[in-house]
């Protein structure tokens, strides 16, 4: 070899604010147009019909028209329009719009918007600015933090993505009041998931107040001052947990397995992206998904003698005082661990496994270690 040269690059700051409470929402538009520069830029929100209809005009009716022209793109609703063909007409969309790189992309939405429009947004032209206004618990406590976009191929769920941060996200929790019951238990499993992980006072937070949603209804929890705060509190709190772990592990180094790696946050997630795929992304929310993971790690480290059985009754509590999961008795053992093989945390020594040594004490173990009889054994816990 002639000649070996090292490309030294300092990456761009990804430092991004996130303006969490109650008129978040207002803020967006004032926060855009201070971005006003001296030439016309272009705005593109990318929503659903139903959140649009809820929350567009807020948002778009306070936008300085002088300088920026504004886009609207509607995607389809539901976790099977977050696929490629989405991804491809939003493509098309932003070239016909003629969007260039100092242009804005707004994702007002739950997980499926933010994580749809973040992936667009982040290979459009290679890259355009992105502001994510999430409107479901899942998406405030979670997608729209951190940088992971990404949609689902018919092999498995997240397979295409990127790590991506947005610009900005702004967490309005009055957004909430709109959103059914059963997506908001979808969220309180994703909460439950950092508590557990995290421990101590965002664990007691995390289950209290999810308790004081669940006997008081959402919407009498935003209109009470002292509620709202407890609750604008606790997803702070959540936000806050994500985003340190996030900063030690941007880009979920796939060489990590220590108990700081960004891959804790996937607890729950190898068991719940199976069960989504088996059942064609419509039987489950995500968050439900989610709920049955968190339920099957514990199970799975008690399995391993890792886990207590007060623990495990307490994980087995918390979890199913969100509320009653749709059943899964009925599905199949053997698709169950087909689709385990196509989860995109597999690893030269197979799946990365998220178990628990306590609460607070996530591990990350691989197949080889856990060995597949004890997976096999634990699912039958759970189905058929
Ligand atoms: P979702 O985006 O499908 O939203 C759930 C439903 O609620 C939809 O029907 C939507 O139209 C409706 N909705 C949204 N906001 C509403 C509101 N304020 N009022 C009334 N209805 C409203 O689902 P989700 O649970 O938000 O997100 C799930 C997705 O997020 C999954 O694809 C999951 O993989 C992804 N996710 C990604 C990350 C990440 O790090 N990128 C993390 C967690 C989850
Ligand atoms: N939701 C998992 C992660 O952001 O890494």
């Amino acid at each position: 070899m002639d000649h070996e040269i090292t490309v030294k690059i300092s990456r761009k700051s990804t430092n991004y604010p996130i303006k969490v409470g109650s008129g978040a929402l207002a803020a967006v538009p004032r926060w855009v147009n201070g971005k006003s520069g001296q030439r016309h830029q272009k705005i593109f929100l990318i929503s659903n019909k139903r959140v649009f209809g809820f929350y567009g005009d807020s948002l778009l009716k306070e936008l300085d028209r002088s300088s920026f022209d504004t886009y609207i793109h509607l995607i389809g609703d539901g976790e099977r329009f977050k696929d490629l063909r989405t991804i491809g007409q939003l493509l098309d969309a932003f070239a016909q719009a003629g969007l260039k790189r100092s242009d804005l992309i707004l994702a007002l939405g739950g997980g499926v918007v933010g994580d749809a429009a973040g992936f667009a947004a982040s290979v459009y032209q290679r890259g355009i600015p992105v502001v994510q206004i999430p409107t479901t618990l899942v998406s405030m406590v979670d997608s729209s933090v951190g940088g992971k976009t990404g949609v689902n191929l018919s092999f498995g769920k997240n397979l295409a993505g990127t790590f991506s941060q947005p610009d900005a996200v702004f967490v309005d929790i009055c957004l909430l009041s709109t959103l059914p019951r059963r997506e908001l238990n979808a969220g309180a499993y994703e909460v439950l998931k950092h508590g557990i992980l995290s421990g101590g006072k965002l664990f007691s937070a995390s289950v209290d107040t999810l308790q004081v949603i669940k006997k008081k209804g959402v919407k009498e929890v935003l209109t009470k001052d002292v509620l709202r705060e407890q609750m604008n509190a606790l997803i702070a709190e959540q936000i806050r947990f994500k985003a340190r772990v996030v900063r030690g592990d941007e880009m979920e180094d796939p060489a990590r397995t220590d108990p700081r790696s960004r891959k804790i946050l996937n607890l729950g997630h190898t068991f719940g992206h199976a069960l989504e795929k088996v059942t064609n992304y419509r039987y489950l929310k995500h968050g439900e998904a989610v709920g049955y993971g968190l339920l099957f790690a514990a199970e799975l480290s008690k399995k391993l003698e890792l886990l207590d059985k007060n623990t495990l009754e307490l994980l087995n509590d918390v979890v199913h005082r969100v509320g009653v999961l749709p059943p899964i008795k009925h599905i199949d053992r053997d698709e169950l661990l087909n689709a385990f093989q196509s989860d995109k945390k597999s690893s030269p020594n197979g799946i990365n496994w998220v178990v628990l040594k306590d609460i607070g004490k996530p591990l990350i173990l691989s197949e080889k270690d856990i060995g597949r009889t004890a997976i096999s054994h634990t699912l039958r816990k759970f189905v058929s």
